[in-house]
């Protein structure tokens, strides 16, 4: 699992540990890494999932030690916290780097270890902002708009080949990267916010139910339907988010 050192990652990983896997994650910050692996009984490797090179390098280690893997979840990412033109071309890269291609790249590398499982699971953290464009977060959205296109084109590439795709949009989360209860301008938005823990048993009910896309809260889905039949209406009425 990419994103393993805190948020939903290590909520994930601990919610696996308990029902019995033995996660290996991927970040860049060793000691958390470390913390959260000895709680769920895991594993580490340090890796900076935008670094193509690097991930390969990761994957070859983690597939001599696990030939076989029934479960690859790729879940980092960071916001953009500006505006197209606000943000730092450098964050912008980072931004699509991050969010975007890591999500490429390791399904590449884990690929034979997935495939050598005979059956297995891939489960894709996206965002509601993948299905709706918010004011003010464009670069974030974009990234998660070409992640959301990436996790469903693959179900079908991936047909035939026992890997299911599950894709999941979840909205407001408090986590460390995205801070929402104390960066949200509106109190009915701070409301809506959950907790990474809400997400990790999500993912972990979608996988074992094999649901293909879902949202979290479920009445997201929502805001993705008014995005698609009367485009430009959320850009309007939504306040600035990130
Ligand atoms: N929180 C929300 O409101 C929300 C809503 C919808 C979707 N999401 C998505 O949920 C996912 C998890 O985010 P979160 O909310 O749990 O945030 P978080 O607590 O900040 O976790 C982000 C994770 O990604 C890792 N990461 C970031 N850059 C990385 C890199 N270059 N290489 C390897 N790992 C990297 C971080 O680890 P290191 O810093 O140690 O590398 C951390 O483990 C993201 O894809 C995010 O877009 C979040």
């Amino acid at each position: 699992m990419t994103g393993g050192s805190s948020g939903i990652g290590a909520a994930l990983a601990q919610e696996l540990g308990k029902r019995g896997w033995r996660p290996v994650l991927l970040a860049r910050r060793e000691d958390r890494l470390r913390e959260v692996a000895g709680e769920c009984d895991g594993e580490y490797e340090v890796c900076d999932v935008g670094d193509r090179e690097a991930v390969e390098r990761a994957a070859r280690r983690i597939l001599e030690r696990h030939p076989r893997i029934a479960l690859l979840v790729n879940n980092a990412g960071i916001p953009g916290r500006a505006g197209f033109l606000d943000i730092e071309p450098a964050r912008l890269e980072e931004v699509l780097r991050i969010n975007f291609l890591a999500g490429v790249w390791c399904l590449r590398a884990f690929l034979p270890g997935l495939e050598a499982a005979g059956r297995a699971d891939l489960v894709n953290v996206v965002s509601v902002a993948g299905t709706v464009a918010w004011p003010a977060s464009g670069p974030y959205s974009a990234s998660k708009h070409a992640q959301l296109a990436f996790s469903r084109s693959l179900a079908g590439e991936l047909r035939g080949r026992g890997i299911t795709v599950h894709t999941v949009n979840p909205g407001f989360v408090e986590t460390e990267g995205f801070p929402q209860r104390g960066t949200l301008g509106s109190t009915l938005l701070r409301r809506v916010v959950i907790d990474p823990d809400d997400v990790a048993r999500h993912i972990v009910r979608v996988v074992e139910r094999g649901r293909r896309e879902t949202f979290v809260p479920w009445w997201y889905r929502s805001a993705a339907l008014v995005q698609a039949i009367v485009p430009g209406l959320l850009a309007r009425v939504v306040p600035r988010s990130r």
